[in-house]
């Protein structure tokens, strides 16, 4: 089935049939109304046959002022979990279900605003042709967002992590907690959550190459 906004054709069945294509066109994209306060669309990243390819939520303050994915502290936190499982960071292809920063103005800070269901579903198309151009053969969704997106309904995360699901034929999907989520926990759990979240990942290693 084609992902449409209405009747008309989702902007992302326009662009060519490449990542860079997408990437370029997805730079204009006005498929909902976050590309109006954020800084820019932030794409995905990583090899553009890369056999994993790990999606999280929206960009953040740090991903939207440099354009680029899980560059903040959450993408700190990851880059460490997936070194700790072998996985290098290079070789993975990272992406956020909804590409644009949503956030309210608190004082001088911008801070996060979690999308809309509607957002969600806009920026699916971006997604779903990442998804159709790298090919992995492992999805990994980052949290209740990613897996809302790639599922298109919500998921219980706690029921659904740490065992390999079916995304579509050939392509499984892992899913995980987010790892912002590992940034709020009382730190008294912290350590707990971090290897519950490194033990998920170790799923996604035999996928690698
Ligand atoms: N959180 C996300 O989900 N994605 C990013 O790129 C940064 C933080």
């Amino acid at each position: 089935m084609k992902a449409t906004s209405g009747h008309s054709l989702h902007p992302a069945e326009r662009a060519g049939n490449t990542i860079e294509a997408l990437r370029k066109a997805a730079m204009d994209c006005r498929a909902c109304p976050l590309w109006e306060h954020a800084t820019q669309t932030v794409f995905g990243e990583g090899p553009s046959h890369a056999s994993i390819m790990l999606v999280g939520e929206q960009p953040g303050d740090r991903e939207d002022l440099t354009g680029h994915p899980f560059v903040g502290p959450a993408g700190q936190l990851l880059a460490r979990a997936l070194a700790m499982v072998e996985i290098p960071h290079e070789d993975v292809y990272i992406t956020n279900a909804v590409k644009h920063f949503k956030f309210e103005v608190r004082g001088k800070r911008r801070m996060h605003k979690k999308p809309a269901d509607a957002e969600i579903a806009a920026c699916y198309g971006w997604l779903r042709r990442e998804i159709e151009l790298v090919a992995p053969r492992l999805l990994v969704a980052l949290g209740a967002t990613a897996s809302r997106s790639l599922l298109g309904r919500a998921t219980p995360i706690t029921v659904n992590r740490g065992k390999l699901h079916e995304y579509a034929p050939g392509i499984s999907l892992l899913i995980t907690v987010h790892p912002s989520f590992l940034l709020r926990v009382p730190e008294r759990d912290r350590d707990e959550e971090y290897d519950r979240f490194v033990d998920d990942l170790k799923l996604a290693r035999p996928f690698l190459h």
